[in-house]
């Protein structure tokens, strides 16, 4: 029987580990899994209805950090973990994704001999200012067992000298949630509660420091999202950091008096519900660029690079950055196309990577 302690901190953590517990506890011959919260997010809205949603059990540790700089956050989720460790003493720890939860607790356990799993590995977007490829990095480096969503992934670790026994192809495992949940999102009333019955529209997500936190870099983004939502409503569930510069910066009437609907961050079946039905997103996250690419939906990443460009070659997502002509230009393309497009899902993007990660670890 594996101890496994299974860690999440952050928004983008909950969809992946939800069928990873779920597989476990299913298993429950072979595996006793635990759940930590560093309490990274703590919103309701960014954190409690993720749980409820997606049927995560209550964590057995929560370790309540919150927000603070960087360097904070991460030596108080170390400090705070490393008791848990000292007591459970687990098999094996689960790291998913890219935040400082991820590398906070893969450090502890490297630092104390016990074994982590990374569960995406791999990805790189060659930017080293973003927090979290400097994250991806070091968790990677000193992971034991490295389970990639993707080709590139294996080949990313390969080319950075990772010993190829580590490496283990298992594929996307935010796709078992997206797929597990699509039919439950249907009792969702997002659509009917925003208007949106019968109508095309598109659905935006912005949260990245780099494009909220200068004003000059936000207000262009903005100016080209104005744009596009002449042509058709832009839905916006705003992260609690975009919505506090957009007071700082005073865009909120901006907003009031163009044609884009700001609105609280949605739970994950509402936003589910929201984003498979749009004609359109727009977005600078991570995740959504794959669920994009598994329900085939045009997707414009507004940064100028991605981790994921498995979803590029897909054919759904293009890169547009931040520039207004090249955002709205894209936008009109994909807009102007009679028929959708081809499109393919990525090989093992099958809702069925968590059993994958169970046999690997085991
Ligand atoms: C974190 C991740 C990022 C991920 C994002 C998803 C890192 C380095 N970044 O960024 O990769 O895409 O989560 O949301 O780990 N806040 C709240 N309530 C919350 C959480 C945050 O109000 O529940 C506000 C606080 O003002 C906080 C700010 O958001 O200071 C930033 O939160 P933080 O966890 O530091 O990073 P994110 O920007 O959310």
């Amino acid at each position: 029987m594996l101890k496994i302690l299974n860690i999440v901190g952050a928004r983008p953590n909950f969809m992946k580990i939800a069928p990873i517990v779920r597989e476990m506890k299913r298993r429950s011959d072979e595996f006793l899994p635990l759940i930590v919260h560093t309490g990274q997010h703590y919103d309701a809205a960014m954190s409690d209805s993720f749980f409820e949603d997606l049927g995560i059990p209550k964590p057995d540790y929560h370790l309540e950090i919150g927000s603070a700089s960087h360097a904070v956050q991460t030596a108080k989720i170390m400090m705070a973990f490393e008791l848990v460790i000292l007591q459970e003493k687990p098999d094996w720890v689960l790291v998913v994704g890219d935040v400082n939860s991820t590398i906070a607790c893969a450090l502890v356990c490297s630092k104390l001999g016990v074994k982590v799993a990374h569960v995406e590995a791999g990805l790189r977007s060659g930017d080293m200012t973003m927090p979290e490829e400097v994250n991806r990095l070091l968790t990677d480096r000193i992971s034991d067992l490295l389970l990639t969503p993707s080709t590139d992934g294996d080949e990313n670790l390969l080319k950075e000298g990772i010993t190829p026994g580590k490496i283990k192809f298992v594929g996307n495992v935010m796709i078992d949630s997206l797929f597990y949940s699509l039919k439950l999102a249907e009792n969702s009333n997002v659509r009917e509660d925003l208007s949106l019955i019968g109508k095309d529209y598109a659905v935006l997500t912005l949260h990245r420091p780099s494009n909220v936190d200068e004003k000059e870099t936000f207000a262009e983004l903005l100016d080209a999202l104005v744009e596009v939502s002449e042509k058709l409503p832009v839905i916006f569930p705003a992260h609690p950091r975009t919505k506090s510069n957009i007071e700082k910066f005073g865009f909120a009437e901006i907003l009031q008096t163009s044609n884009i609907k700001l609105i609280e961050p949605l739970g994950y079946l509402d936003f589910l519900r929201l984003y498979s039905g749009a004609k359109l997103v727009l977005t600078d996250s991570g995740g959504l660029q794959e669920e994009t690419t598994a329900l085939g939906i045009p997707c414009l990443t507004l940064r100028e690079n991605t981790e994921r460009p498995i979803t590029i070659e897909m054919g759904t997502n293009i890169l547009v950055g931040t520039n207004r002509a090249k955002i709205t230009q894209a936008a009109f393309d994909v807009l102007s196309r009679k028929q959708t497009q081809d499109t393919k899902i990525p090989p093992l993007w099958d809702g069925k990577t968590a059993e994958r990660i169970c046999d690997a670890l085991l």
